[in-house]
């Protein structure tokens, strides 16, 4: 792997490495005051980078981390999406080698016009075999995120978004273990199904419906997919696993996997009614989606989120009538709100979850990260970005 942090390492002298020893708690003092970093672990490489910051002047902390690993061959697959092509913008922006693999079933090509000059985009199916393997040959991380996205897909069209979910996944998971490339799986709070325990933690049970309800299918096909790639471990994949919980941002698309905050600004930017599922006093952790992408770098570059599940999001909870209010007061829409059963929107039978709250003491203490952007302040970002594109 041509890390620059490989080279860091080994221009350290036994002498160096003691002598880095010796300020170490100095050093951790330091990170701990001016990064909000605390050090869980005793010292490694990735220790040896996260202190480097103060030996580099005017640094900010978390950059210096991410800047030091640049310049890897990174593969992401659904980086024309919402999530992915904002961190391919990110990748790009640290000075990684790009290549995008997406088949732009929900994705788009505009998400990717910053980068496009500076990235490979192929257009292709994870479904083939041999086009994921030939691109991950030439990785030294890969990213996978293409998949058919949430429950809405599910329902609409069960068996090629379950397809898509497990042999496209096993493509990609089998070809890392292949060519020893290090993977980033996208997983979901789905996980964890219907739950009532919260918040919820990555070692928890998971509460899920029977088959004969297909939105269950979504969770179900990511659960396989964690599976294989934890169990990939053992023959020497180099892997960490990221739980999103309810992105939202820049790009969001409405006729997508059926966020909540999209189809709420449409309604409200358009002066329709606000339609809300259920009585809406369900709640759900919004995170913004710069937040979303800092965790999932931070899980896929930091050696000590290896071969473990983190939870990425906001752990602060919102009822979903107070979200369609506040979007109606941003906006200054004139559009009522308007509740709507279940069933109307996914047929008979669907189950919904009441709340979705991450424990994020997971991603905090190992990775270093929180989700800082308040709901207000990403929310201003997305009202800022829909209506400079959807005039
Ligand atoms: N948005 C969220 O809040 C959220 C929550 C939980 C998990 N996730 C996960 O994050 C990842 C990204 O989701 P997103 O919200 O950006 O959705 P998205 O639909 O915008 O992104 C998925 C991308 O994958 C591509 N794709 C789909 N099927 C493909 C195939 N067979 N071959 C190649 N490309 C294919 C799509 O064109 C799209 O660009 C997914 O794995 C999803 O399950 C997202």
């Amino acid at each position: 792997m041509r890390l620059v942090a490989t080279g860091i390492v080994v221009n350290l002298s036994t002498a160096g490495i003691f002598a880095h020893r010796g300020n170490e708690k100095q050093r951790e003092e330091r990170c701990a005051k001016e990064c909000g970093y605390v050090q869980p672990h005793g010292i490694h490489r990735t220790t040896l980078l996260r202190h480097e910051c103060h030996e580099r002047a005017d640094i900010p902390h978390r950059n210096a981390q991410l800047a030091l690993v640049a310049d890897m061959r990174t593969l992401v697959t659904g980086g024309a999406g919402y999530i992915g092509s904002h961190l391919v913008d990110r990748l790009v922006e640290l000075g990684h080698d790009v290549v995008v693999l997406d088949d732009l079933s929900t994705g788009h090509l505009a998400n990717l016009s910053g980068a496009m000059s500076h990235i490979r985009f192929v257009q292709g199916n994870i479904l083939d075999g041999n086009l994921v393997d030939s691109l991950v040959s030439g990785a030294e991380l890969v990213f996978h995120l293409a998949a058919a996205v949430g429950v809405g897909h599910i329902v609409a069209k069960p068996l090629s978004s379950l397809i898509t979910n497990t042999k496209g996944a096993e493509n990609v998971i089998e070809s890392c273990v292949k060519h020893e490339a290090k993977l980033l799986l996208a997983s979901t709070s789905e996980i964890y199904g219907k739950t009532a325990k919260m918040p919820m933690s990555e070692d928890d049970d998971r509460v899920l419906g029977s088959t004969t309800i297909a939105r269950w299918g979504y969770s179900t096909a990511k659960a396989i997919d964690e599976h294989l790639a934890l169990a990939y471990v053992q023959q020497g994949l180099r892997m960490s696993i990221v739980r999103y919980f309810n992105s939202y941002g820049p790009r969001l698309d409405p006729r997508g996997y059926g966020s909540v905050v999209a189809n709420l600004v449409r309604q409200a930017l358009s002066n329709e009614p606000l339609t809300i599922h259920g009585d809406g006093t369900q709640t759900r952790c919004f995170t913004f989606v710069n937040d979303t992408v800092e965790g999932t770098l931070r899980a896929a570059l930091d050696e000590r989120g290896e071969g473990m599940v983190f939870n990425i999001g906001n752990n602060h909870e919102t009822v979903i009538n107070d979200l369609a209010t506040m979007i109606t007061a941003m906006t200054g829409s004139s559009s009522s709100i308007q509740h709507v059963s279940y069933e109307a929107r996914y047929g008979k039978g669907f189950e919904d979850t009441k709340r979705r709250v991450p424990d994020v003491r997971r991603a905090s203490e190992i990775l270093g990260f929180t989700a800082s952007t308040s709901l207000e302040d990403g929310l201003a970002h997305t009202l800022q970005w829909w209506r400079a594109t959807h005039r």
